[in-house]
């Protein structure tokens, strides 16, 4: 239980209680580790404060979550501030998550071909280059043998209809965490990215998991999709120091789909109905 004892960090990416930032942060607040959040800012004549609040009545559960401030990761003051707010709270943290993805809905749901240039740059700049800005701005309060975790989807490495331009995300946010991994090695600091099967979240839906949570259940080796629980402990691991020695690395959290080479017991099913 005192895996994350004496730990201190932050999460970024919790939007509600089904978010994958929240299922990592459980496990390591129940772990005793102490968690910085981040929510994404409310608009001035949101009066309701909608998006604090929902991450809050998650937050406030816990003694040792201690603090939770807005982000928006494209906004670089906004982010300098976060990193002074975990300064002044922590001195040094241990580990940093960055769970944060976001593409138009139009640009999601045309052809990968039609994608806007001002969609691309978008979804590329709140998706991937938050990555690097976050890192470049927590490197004076990154402590020796931090750990950093993003997270991605198989859609980066194979072409996964319908996941379309946030593919081209993750194959660019994977390739930022290797030179990450590498610019910060000689810190001590570890860089790695989660690729979780499909988990039905706001991000998720938008990206089209509902229509893959069937596909994983008759291909997976396990037979099944993965719980927001399973992809909790594997995230607690890459942020904890059960995982030193390992950086630059994508950790598949996924019931084996990602390394099937054909349709396997998907196909038995088709012949048995053909
Ligand atoms: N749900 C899945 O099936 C799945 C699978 C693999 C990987 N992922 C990845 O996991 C990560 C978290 O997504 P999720 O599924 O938990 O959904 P989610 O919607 O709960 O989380 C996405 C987060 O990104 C934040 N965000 C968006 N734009 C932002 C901005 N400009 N500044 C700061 N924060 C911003 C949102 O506020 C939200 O907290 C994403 O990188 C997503 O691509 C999700």
């Amino acid at each position: 239980m005192t895996l994350f004892a004496g730990k201190k960090g932050l999460i970024l990416g919790v939007a509600n209680e089904n978010s994958i930032a929240w299922a990592i942060a459980q496990q390591i607040l129940e772990q005793g580790g102490e968690c910085g959040f981040t929510h994404l800012p409310d608009r001035e004549d949101d009066e309701r404060k909608k998006n604090r609040r929902r991450v809050s009545k998650l937050t406030d559960n816990y003694e040792n979550a201690k603090f939770l401030v807005p982000l928006d990761v494209q906004n670089d003051e906004n982010i300098r501030e976060v990193m002074a707010t975990a300064g002044k709270e922590f001195g040094q943290i241990d580990f940093l998550l960055h769970s944060i993805a976001f593409a138009d809905r139009d640009d999601l749901s045309r052809d990968t071909i039609e994608t806007s240039r001002d969609g691309f740059k978008l979804a590329m700049d709140v998706s991937v280059y938050s990555l690097m800005a976050v890192c470049n701005a927590a490197q004076d309060i990154l402590a020796p043998k931090a750990s950093i975790a993003a997270m991605t989807y198989f859609g980066g490495e194979k072409c996964v209809p319908g996941y379309n331009v946030m593919g081209i995300c993750k194959a660019a946010l994977e390739a930022a965490m290797r030179y990450l991994a590498y610019d910060l090695g000689p810190k001590g600091i570890r860089v790695n990215a989660l690729s979780a099967g499909p988990l039905r979240t706001l991000a998720g839906r938008a990206a089209g998991v509902d229509d893959m949570l069937k596909l994983y259940e008759y291909m997976a080796p396990l037979g099944r999709n993965v719980s927001h629980e399973e992809v909790g402990k594997t995230g607690a691991f890459l942020l904890s120091p059960m995982s030193d020695g390992i950086t630059g690395e994508i950790l598949h959290v996924d019931g084996g789909y990602n390394m099937m080479g054909s349709p396997g017991r998907l196909l038995d099913r088709m012949e048995s109905k053909s």
